[in-house]
């Protein structure tokens, strides 16, 4: 009976809270002439605050429409934002940016939306020996990545040199598909310099970064080093659950002003490349064992960055070139 009591009364404190909100809109409403849609895209500059702001106003509508908008095509955005002039009886005349603003919003939302399923399908196409395209790909990130010696064969132990685990890189693709392949050869064509580093940087031991003295003094002959495209696919599965738990919106809603793509997400890919060299050089951890706690503190650290609604995680070779909402 207690129990009873006590669920019942949360639930009408629940309706009470519901109905005072649903009653302070409306004298909102009537007092500034304005809907909360309205009033989000006149509060708000573009980019992240914006459309998270009409994102989460939309899925939370009573309408159905309003409620549905978040998952139509985008080939039918246009005419979704018309309807929703209509039926908030807002004149495109009297008010002619805001059908501009709800649109750039909507497509920025549709875009992620596709982005994520995007992104799966690559994630679970496995890699296929038989596929001439993709083998081509692999050849291309050999050729991005040794530039200056031929592989000697397919199945290869040179495979090794650029931080797979064997002779045939295929087992290696098993976690993330044809998705960790595309974000390797991306960063490794269009950061050349950065990836090649990396690479190079990788390779190396805690020898050759101290002096014999202090090699003595410390007494541990580990690695400072990891496999290259072991933690390349390592951090594409990264950033993949920073996309589907929708962390990412924060960074794509600011850098993508009208739609997110698959371009954006492998930029982004290679801004966490970038970063996760950076921040394992500053751990200075002993050996490779030690991945794992490095990369909860990273994840962590950027899931920090992406709560300030003004983030955008972009390589150093956009972050010049990109048309940035509002930074
Ligand atoms: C990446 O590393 C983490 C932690 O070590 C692990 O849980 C995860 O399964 C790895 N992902 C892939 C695709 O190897």
């Amino acid at each position: 009976m207690k129990h009873f009591l006590r669920v019942l009364t949360q639930f009408l404190v629940f309706l009470y809270c519901k109905c005072l909100w649903q009653g302070l809109k409306f004298v909102v409403r009537k007092v500034t002439g304005r809907c909360e849609l309205q009033r989000i895209c006149y509060n708000n500059k573009p980019g992240a605050r914006r459309t998270l702001k009409i994102e989460s106003s939309l899925k939370c509508s009573k309408s159905e429409l309003l409620q549905s908008a978040v998952s139509v095509h985008p080939d039918a955005v246009e005419k979704t934002i018309d309807d929703i002039m209509v039926l908030k009886k807002i004149h495109p005349d009297t008010n002619p940016q805001l059908g501009i603003s709800l649109q750039a919003c909507l497509f920025q939302i549709v875009g992620y939306r596709n982005l994520v399923l995007e992104v799966e399908k690559l994630r679970r196409e496995p890699y296929d020996c038989e596929n001439p395209e993709h083998e081509d790909m692999l050849m291309q990130l050999w050729k991005a990545l040794r530039p200056e010696s031929p592989l000697t064969g397919r199945i290869s132990k040179q495979w090794c040199e650029i931080g797979f685990q064997g002779s045939d890189p295929k087992t290696d693709f098993r976690g993330m598909g044809l998705l960790g392949l595309h974000n390797l050869l991306y960063f490794s064509e269009h950061d050349k310099a950065t990836a090649l580093q990396m690479l190079h940087d990788s390779l190396q031991t805690k020898l050759s970064k101290m002096s014999k003295a202090e090699w003595e003094k410390k007494k541990f002959d580990k690695a400072i080093g990891y496999s290259f495209a072991i933690v390349g696919i390592n951090i594409t599965d990264l950033a993949y659950s920073l996309l589907v738990s929708g962390a990412l919106k924060t960074h794509l809603y600011n850098v993508a002003p009208e739609m997110p793509s698959l371009v954006h997400f492998q930029q982004t890919f290679c801004y966490l490349m970038q970063e996760f060299h950076r921040f394992w050089v500053e751990e200075d951890p002993c050996d490779i064992m030690e991945f794992n706690r490095v990369r909860n503190k990273f994840h962590k650290r950027v899931l920090k960055q992406l709560k300030n609604l003004d983030m955008a995680l972009c390589p150093h070779f956009t972050a010049s070139d990109l048309h940035l909402v509002n930074l």
